[in-house]
């Protein structure tokens, strides 16, 4: 299967690195116009010329906007007037006891996982509705269904995007515009990443020793038993925005590493 993604528009939030950046990558080669986001725009310049880098006939472009507030948003709606599809991947986590969680923390979680992609959910939508066509995906978590303990505000509002995509795909109906979500498994992106090198550094250990202690004491479901890398998230996401993908909308798809149990 071929995928061809020439003349649509899109956006993927949070895509100067990690799971944001394979995404826009996967789209980018499969001929679509990607808008990179990221908050500085050195760091956008910097994924649009990686982009340029692998592919010399990229027509990525970008825009530095904070998605954690509604002028960030509302900047970058006003860059981006129209699109066809829009990936709200940006997502932010930490670690933290319940009882330690203040008011502050739940509603930064809110701002930035939740209503991002509702505020440019909203915004873009009508017009996909109107052009018959469009893509919406919400990159969610295997932690939206097995709610982490030590970070059940993180968990909440992956399982608040699960209710969005849905909602939103019953309200677009047959319209020609799908809209899923996707429960990503644990992932070496940047911060994953840098996370594990920390932990390796500190306790005097190689990375593969951390990953392979990693899976056995917090992920024991998982049957990769490894981290998954940025590019096999992407290439769900990207056949998901193709027009082979018409089929499948209000759906929720895992790419986890069969971490999640359960059949359905
Ligand atoms: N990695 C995992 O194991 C995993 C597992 C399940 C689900 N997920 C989900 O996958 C998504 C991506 O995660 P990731 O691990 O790839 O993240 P990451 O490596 O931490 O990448 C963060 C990206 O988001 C951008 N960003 C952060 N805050 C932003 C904001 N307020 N406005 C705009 N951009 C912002 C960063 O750009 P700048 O720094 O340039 O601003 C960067 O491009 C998230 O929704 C996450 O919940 C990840």
């Amino acid at each position: 299967m071929k995928l061809d993604l020439t003349s649509k528009k899109a956006l993927v939030t949070g895509s100067t690195a990690g799971i944001g950046f394979a995404i826009a990558q996967g789209l980018d080669a499969a001929g679509a116009e990607v808008f990179i986001n990221g908050r500085s725009q050195e760091r956008v310049d910097a994924a649009i010329a990686q982009l340029k880098k692998s592919n010399p006939a990229s027509k990525a472009r970008g825009v530095a906007a904070d998605c954690g507030n509604a002028k960030g948003v509302a900047l970058l709606q006003s860059k981006i007037p129209s699109l066809d599809i829009l990936v709200n991947n940006v997502g932010i986590f930490e670690p933290k006891p319940f009882f330690e969680i203040p008011d502050e923390d739940w509603m930064r979680f809110f701002e930035v996982n939740v209503m991002s992609g509702v505020r440019l959910s909203r915004h873009y939508t009508p017009g996909m509705v109107k052009a018959q066509w469009g893509r919406v995906i919400f990159i969610s978590s295997e932690s939206a269904v097995q709610i982490p303990s030590e970070m059940i505000h993180y968990g909440t509002t992956k399982t608040a995007q699960l209710a969005i995509a849905r909602g939103l795909a019953e309200t677009v109906g047959a319209s020609g515009v799908t809209v899923n979500s996707v429960l990503v498994g644990p992932t070496k992106s940047e911060g994953v990443g840098t996370f594990v090198n920390d932990l390796a550094r500190q306790g005097g250990v190689s990375q593969e020793q951390v990953e392979k202690d990693f899976f056995k004491t917090m992920r024991p479901s998982s049957l990769v038993q490894r981290f998954l890398s940025p590019e096999e998230v992407a290439n769900m996401v990207v056949f998901l925005c193709s027009k082979e993908a018409s089929a499948t909308t209000g759906s929720a798809l895992r790419v986890d590493g069969g971490v999640t149990r359960g059949i359905l």
